[in-house]
């Protein structure tokens, strides 16, 4: 019995293999944090997991089933929601509306949508902003309400993809906050993360990888002291 597993992934582009043989297991409650430089098939990962994307071959389980190939919206039904690397809200509904609609493709029900959203919301810390427009919040609430969003769809495991970019430090401080929070709740997180600090201070155990290929996973210290991690990732990170 595993709660999330994905058995030898790979897609291909053309000629290109964006991801080539990837797999893993996350375990319930735990936070997994997924590395690799720019380019290496991280968000393609996450587009295969959520049904974005068919995977060329290879298979994801969820809760002891098979969901790769089924449509994002069955496998969001299942418990399984993505946050998008570029957020994506409706930006002309206020932050309240923009859950409740979230809420609503879960729910069906708009009485029930509406509890669900508020709740949400409160929770994520949003209800100062309940009812402002999407397109008038700071960057660090926009990657807030897209939590939020996913979130209100009721997961019991969440992807992040990089909801820490051009965050500065205090909204990086209580964006580790929020996202504790979640796994308190008993929420399973995957999170794709450049910030190194960030991973290694929430993660209990990271992925790393390279050209689509898996380079090493274990505890943060020990994947951070990996030689290929280092050249491949920190070095990069590091000249940048
Ligand atoms: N829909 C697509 N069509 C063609 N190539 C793609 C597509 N999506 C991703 N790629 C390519 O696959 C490779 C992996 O991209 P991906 O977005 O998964 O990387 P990433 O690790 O998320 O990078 P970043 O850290 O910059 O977000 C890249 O070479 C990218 O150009
Ligand atoms: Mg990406």
């Amino acid at each position: 019995m595993s709660f999330f597993r994905a058995d030898n992934l790979v897609k291909h582009f053309g000629g290109l293999a964006a991801v080539n043989g990837v797999s893993f297991e996350v375990n319930e409650g735990e936070i997994f944090g997924l590395i690799g430089p720019n380019g290496s098939g991280k968000t393609t990962l996450f587009n295969l997991i959520s049904g974005f994307y068919k995977p060329t071959s290879g298979e994801v389980y969820f809760m002891d089933r098979r969901i790769d190939g089924l449509k994002p919206h069955k496998i969001n039904r299942l418990g399984l929601v993505r946050t998008f690397q570029v957020v994506r809200p409706l930006k002309r509904m206020t932050v309240e509306d923009n859950v409740i609609a979230a809420a609503f493709a879960q729910s069906g029900s708009l009485r029930e949508a509406r509890r669900i959203a508020l709740e949400t919301i409160e929770f994520c810390g949003l209800g100062r902003c309940k009812d402002m427009l999407a397109k008038s919040l700071t960057i660090g609430d926009r990657k807030r309400l897209e939590i939020t969003r996913a979130m209100a769809t009721g997961p019991k495991l969440i992807l992040l993809d990089e909801t820490f970019a051009g965050l500065n430090p205090s909204e990086q401080d209580e964006a580790i906050g929020l996202i504790r929070k979640i796994k308190a709740s008993g929420v399973t997180i995957i999170i794709v993360e450049h910030i190194m600090k960030v991973i290694m201070t929430i993660s209990d155990r990271v992925h790393a990888i390279n050209f689509g290929q898996t380079l090493t996973e274990g505890t943060p210290s020990q994947v951070v002291s990996n030689p290929g991690v280092v050249e491949a990732y920190l070095g990069e990170a590091y000249h940048a």
